[in-house]
């Protein structure tokens, strides 16, 4: 399959409108962190649903690993912390890990992010570090002091103190997200704030700074948008490539690409051919994939809820069918696990059901079509 098949159906410019990952949900919408309950921690409970296969244990089954992305707040929930031992052998920190949450104000509090990486020791779990430079998590005073000063010791200094406490237990940063948005011109890069202060070189001082203080991490540059046939988001995938090339003819110790995978039904359905190109082009670089935050966004919530789930986990396979094909993937991360933790809640409808369990963590078919791609 050549390029210019990533571009297919460029006549479709636009008319999905909002794209996932744009728009964000602020962190005070999910509630404070509650107190773990600290008798059951530690111990995985009988799961809810006895009759589901583990996730972890059909992933690994294939040499992949199985996570999802935990929001603190849940920890307090003993059932939620079972099925997230039973299911996953890695977790993201949904929120936690980000540098707003760690230092608002330029102080740093560890504690919240310390609870879960504690959950993660305690029941050999590995993590995500999600994620050390973003556009939508940095703390304010750092905004105003990184367009001041464009001094690099500011970002040197959050990924020394983030990788010097979670370096052991991380197994992949995501070092960089979201870096492009063709919107922005020029090169397809996002004009964010460590643009603006280091231009495109800000992307390469952040791994080269990463792998200094992570030797052995997985380094990954973490992307949405790059699922669907619009013209939009065929320049995505493009720019991505491109961003990658350049990246490895300077040797930075980029190795990893985090794609996102936050499909979602309005878009009709992803785009076989343009998602197996960039899997392709991927591997061709020799870099890892990581499918880092797969939920489902509903179109038509109107629907019976047997009609609904089938959609939702149609779509999950026919997107796991595709990248599964290669090996190069190194596991699954879905945001969040059950319906009630999804930040699709605020995001769509506080009724999406796209994660692979619902809020009384019943197996839902996309649960099943998750076992079934593994398989
Ligand atoms: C979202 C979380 O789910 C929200 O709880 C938070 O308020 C904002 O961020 N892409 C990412 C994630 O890389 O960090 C985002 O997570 C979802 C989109």
């Amino acid at each position: 399959m050549k390029r210019r098949n990533l571009i297919a159906g460029a006549a479709a410019a636009l008319v999905f409108g909002q794209l996932a990952g744009c728009a964000r949900v602020d962190r005070t919408e999910t509630g404070s962190i509650t107190a773990p309950d600290r008798s059951a921690a530690g111990q995985a409970q009988p799961a809810a649903s006895p009759s589901a296969r583990a996730l972890r244990s059909a992933a690994s089954n294939r040499g992949l690993y199985f996570g999802a992305a935990i929001q603190s707040a849940a920890l307090g929930d003993s059932r939620f912390r079972s099925n997230v031992v039973r299911d996953c052998s890695i977790i993201t920190p949904e929120w936690a890990m980000k540098w707003d949450s760690l230092a608002p104000g330029r102080a740093y509090n560890f504690s919240e992010m310390d609870q879960l990486a504690s959950f993660a020791a305690r029941n050999g779990l590995a993590m995500r570090g999600h994620t050390l430079l973003w556009h939508k998590s940095l703390p304010r005073w750092a905004a105003a002091a990184l367009a001041s000063s464009r001094d690099w010791t500011l970002i040197e200094d959050h990924f020394s103190k983030v990788i010097g406490r979670y370096g052991n237990q991380v197994r992949e940063w995501d070092v960089v997200n979201e870096p492009i948005e063709p919107e922005h011109g020029g090169n397809g890069l996002r004009q964010n704030q460590f643009y603006k202060a280091f231009g495109e070189s800000y992307i390469q001082r952040a791994f080269e700074t990463a792998r200094a203080r992570a030797p052995r991490a997985r380094l990954v540059i973490n992307e949405y948008g790059l699922e669907y046939n619009s013209s939009y988001e065929g320049q995505r995938r493009l720019t991505l490539l491109r961003l990658l090339e350049r990246l490895r003819s300077r040797g930075v110790p980029v190795d990893t690409v985090g794609l996102q995978a936050h499909l979602d039904l309005r878009k009709g359905k992803v785009y076989a051919d343009g998602i197996y190109g960039l899997m392709r082009d991927i591997g061709n670089m020799g870099l890892k994939v990581a499918i880092t935050e797969l939920d489902v966004a509903e179109a038509n919530t109107g629907l019976s809820i047997e009609r609904r789930d089938s959609l939702v986990a149609d779509e999950t396979r026919r997107y796991l069918d595709i990248v599964l094909q290669f090996n190069n993937v190194l596991g699954v991360s879905t945001w969040g696990l059950n319906d009630s933790h999804s930040w699709l809640r605020t995001q769509r409808s506080a009724a999406n059901r796209g994660l692979p369990y619902d809020r009384d963590w019943r197996a839902k078919p996309m649960h099943g079509a998750i076992l079934t791609a593994f398989a």
